[in-house]
């Protein structure tokens, strides 16, 4: 019995054993159909993307010569239009730029070489200052080491002249005193011949004995004159400090000299106090007055005047001497004061001086620590000042 029933259920389910077979064979087939259709579709949705995708990575890395042609006219194709388009872009940009960079790195290349230049120009520069500053260097060196020379020797002969400038110096000193000496003596003898007190002489004799007289005396005073000049050069001048009323000494020159002033009819006086005191060498002091005063009288016109006249400024006593003469030009005002200078224009001079009054006058009254000023008019006359230190009267 129940293998009977096992035949009946075995020829009940062949048929059913046969559709699942067949059932599943088309599921089989429908699932691969599926899978197929899934991947065909797939790969075409995804193909055009990939490439996309290459396309824009050649693009970032620099290529802009890939080319970017659509496929399709749906979506993707929008976007490889969009890609296309951002690609050119990107070209253009690329070649502009590209562009700019050449045209800069050009003008930079140009600045370079510019710079370059000058830069060498400058080396050069450099180079010839640093030669140019070596031979000044040198120059100076040789220069340094001749002056050095050269003062060195003018040093060695200047202590030479020096020396022989004493020397001279005091071979006038000693020469002036010993033709100084003789002098006295042979003045004195002339005076008593003229006076008459060695026998009578003739008119003739007379007036070649005051030839004589005149020119032993202008001997006298240029070997005083030189005398002076050489203690004064030599140092030696010492003063003799008293006290001295200098309005008394004034008025004293101006009546000392008034024979002279008579002799050249020229008028002089005196204007001022009767004291103004000064510790002074009298000497001296008159010696440098005199000096003045006679110049003035000398260097006159016919009918001149001189005026002498003392007075007080500014902690000085004052000695002017003005006179109405034949004036000084203004070129030679500098030179007036140096030793054996003369000015040209008083060649009509009266006078045959040598030159020493006023530069003896500077030294004696420099000496005193006092100055000497002088303002002239050329024609019209000139004024001397002589200022004097005033000291407390004793
Ligand atoms: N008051 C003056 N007016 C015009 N010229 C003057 C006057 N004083 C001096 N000089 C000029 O200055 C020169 C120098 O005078 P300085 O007294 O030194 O010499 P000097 O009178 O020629 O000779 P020395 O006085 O030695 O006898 C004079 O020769 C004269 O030309
Ligand atoms: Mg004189």
């Amino acid at each position: 019995m129940c293998s009977v029933l096992k035949i009946k259920e075995e020829g009940l389910l062949k048929p059913v054993n046969e559709l699942n077979k067949v059932l599943f064979y088309y599921f089989i087939l429908i699932i691969s159909i599926v899978v197929l259709v899934s991947y065909v579709s797939a790969k075409h949705f995804t193909n055009p993307l990939i490439r996309l995708k290459n396309i824009a990575k050649r693009i970032s890395q620099g290529d802009f010569n890939v080319k970017v042609n659509k496929t399709t006219n749906d979506e993707i194709g929008e976007l490889y239009d969009i890609v296309k388009i951002m690609k050119n872009n990107l070209k253009g940009r690329k070649e502009s730029l590209e562009l700019k960079l050449n045209k800069s790195t050009k003008e930079i290349k140009k600045k370079n070489e510019e710079l370059r230049k000058s830069e060498l120009a400058l080396y050069n520069i450099m180079d010839d200052l640093e030669k140019a500053n070596k031979q000044i260097l040198n120059e100076k060196k040789l220069i340094e080491q001749k002056v050095r020379e050269r003062t060195l020797e003018l040093r060695k002969a200047y202590n030479k002249l020096k020396k022989l400038d004493e020397a001279k110096n005091e071979f006038i000193s000693i020469v002036s005193h010993e033709l100084k000496s003789p002098l006295f003596p042979v003045l004195g003898f002339i005076e008593l011949m003229l006076k008459g007190e060695m026998g009578k002489l003739t008119k003739q004799q007379k007036e070649k004995l005051k030839l004589v007289y005149k020119n032993a005396s202008d001997l006298l005073k240029l070997i005083e004159d030189m005398l002076t000049l050489s203690k004064l050069d030599l140092k030696k001048l010492n003063l003799e400090i008293k006290n001295v009323n200098l309005a008394n000494l004034a008025k004293s020159i101006k009546n000392s000299l008034k024979p002279v002033a008579e002799k050249y009819k020229v008028n002089i006086k005196y204007n001022g106090p009767r004291k103004l005191m000064i510790k002074a060498d009298e000497f001296r002091v008159k010696e440098a007055i005199t000096n003045i005063v006679r110049n003035a009288i000398l260097y006159n016109k016919k009918n001149g005047s001189v005026l002498v006249n003392v007075d007080k400024e500014k902690g000085y006593a004052v000695v002017t001497v003005k006179d109405t003469g034949i004036g000084i030009p203004k070129k030679e005002m500098d030179n007036l004061f140096n030793r054996f200078y003369q000015v040209e224009k008083a060649a009509v001079r009266k006078h045959e001086g040598s030159g020493l009054g006023l530069s003896i006058a500077k030294g004696l009254i420099d000496l005193h620590k006092g100055k000497i000023e002088v303002e002239s008019k050329f024609g019209k006359g000139t004024m001397f000042k002589i200022y004097l230190p005033i000291k407390k009267e004793a």
